[in-house]
């Protein structure tokens, strides 16, 4: 499958490389893919990855994934192009997260919206489905640990693409993601993030990930 991922930072990389491992045509958005950095990461990745701009990414990517950082992602979703979200799968894995008081961070979007519904909103023809916001980068790939395997929450309007979504998480040895619903769902998703980061700050472990316990 061809995925467009709109976001170069360390998200980006992570799900890139892992969707390129699994044998997926990946194409990395950034407003500067020339960039040496960037062009110095992409010669140690492997398998079918390349790097281009946002409307680059969006225009070839039959699935998106939207990782920019959480206050630029409207920004990001134009320079992209709204056109090249249409009828597509949308995994939003942004956080709106507000650094502006330093650590920890607040929020600049809920409790009564979400910036996944600003995103579904912004994209009425896309199916957008949050995922991957509630967990470190390094996690989203790997998510066996230590104590054992992680669960992944999502929401979304679609019933399709939330099932595209289990799919291609099984990919990445993830068990069957555990949806809380439509869109509006996201305000609790992204406000759960302000939580894991005191968590981890507290526990001094950045790959912390929740294991919900059945009795
Ligand atoms: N880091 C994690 O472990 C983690 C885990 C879960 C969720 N998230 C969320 O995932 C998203 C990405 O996080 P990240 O850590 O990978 O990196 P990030 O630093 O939050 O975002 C990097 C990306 O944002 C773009 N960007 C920044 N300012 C921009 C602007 N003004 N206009 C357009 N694009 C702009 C950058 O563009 P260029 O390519 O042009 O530099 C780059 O592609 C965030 O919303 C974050 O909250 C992060």
């Amino acid at each position: 499958m061809k995925i467009g991922i709109l976001g170069s930072g360390p998200v980006g990389r992570s799900l890139g490389n892992g969707f390129a491992s699994n044998g997926h045509d990946v194409k990395i958005g950034s407003r500067s893919p020339g960039k040496q950095e960037l062009q110095d990461w992409l010669k140690t990745t492997k398998g079918k990855i390349s790097v281009g701009t946002f409307l680059e990414a969006a225009t070839q990517g039959e699935v998106l994934v939207l990782c920019p950082l959480g206050e630029a992602a409207e920004n990001v979703i134009k320079l992209a192009g709204t056109e090249n979200f249409v009828g597509k799968l949308v995994i939003d894995a942004t956080n709106p997260l507000d650094f502006s008081k330093g650590m920890p961070p607040g929020l600049f979007v809920g409790t009564t919206d979400s910036l996944a519904e600003r995103i579904q909103r912004m994209l009425p023809g896309a199916k957008v489905v949050k995922c991957f916001n509630m967990v470190n980068n390094q996690t989203m790939t790997n998510p066996r640990m230590k104590e054992g395997l992680a669960d992944m929450v999502i929401c979304g309007n679609d019933e399709s693409a939330k099932r595209q979504v289990a799919e291609l998480l099984k990919e990445f040895g993830w068990g069957e993601p555990i949806d809380i619903g439509a869109i509006d769902s996201a305000r609790w998703l992204e406000a759960y993030v302000a939580l894991w980061v005191r968590v981890a700050m507290k526990l001094g472990n950045w790959t912390v990930a929740a294991k919900f316990l059945r009795s």
